[in-house]
């Protein structure tokens, strides 16, 4: 099937030895898909419509069987990728006064990026870190015993931090 995708500017080569390494990319699909999002971040259209053109699906079940896993992104992450807790004990300590204050702060969604491409905001499941509850994660970096103060304090000093570059 040949695919109409306009090319968004994705450099596709870099998906050239993931093509090589599964002979299989229907049966693979959801490794694939893992793979591309290593590489780019997220899943950008043009590389799903190569997908689509590689496999003989439509681009439309590419993303209708990426959609079904909270893992894969559809638009670039932020620079600053918040992940909040959303497990139980964060729950019990207030994660989600936490969440409301990130969200009311940077004017984001859970799922979403803000206008300037600086943060992304996703809620997960326990990030492994409870004694920590509520907490959260920004990049590689864990925060714990969150107040909506401190994290407002913390979005604070890396907007601080980003403006100055
Ligand atoms: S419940 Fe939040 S880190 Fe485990």
């Amino acid at each position: 099937m040949q695919c109409q995708c306009a090319a968004n500017g994705s450099d596709l080569s870099l998906l050239e030895p993931v093509l090589a390494e599964y002979a299989d990319l229907k049966g693979s699909l959801t490794a694939v898909l893992q793979h591309v999002q290593e590489l780019y971040g997220y899943l950008p259209y043009d590389v799903v419509c190569l997908l689509a053109e590689k496999t003989g699906l439509t681009p439309a079940r590419i993303l209708g069987a990426a959609a079904f896993y909270a893992q894969f992104r559809f638009a670039p992450a932020g620079k600053y990728l918040i992940m909040l807790c959303g497990g139980t004990a964060c729950h019990v300590n207030g994660s989600a006064r936490i969440a409301a204050a990130v969200q009311e702060y940077l004017h984001v969604e859970n799922g979403g990026t803000t206008e300037d491409g600086l943060f992304s905001f996703s809620i997960l499941a326990c990030l492994g870190c409870c004694s920590l509850s509520p907490a959260m994660m920004i990049n590689e970096e864990t925060y714990g015993a969150l107040t909506p103060a401190r994290v407002l304090e913390i979005l604070k000093e890396i907007r601080t931090k980003e403006a100055a570059k």
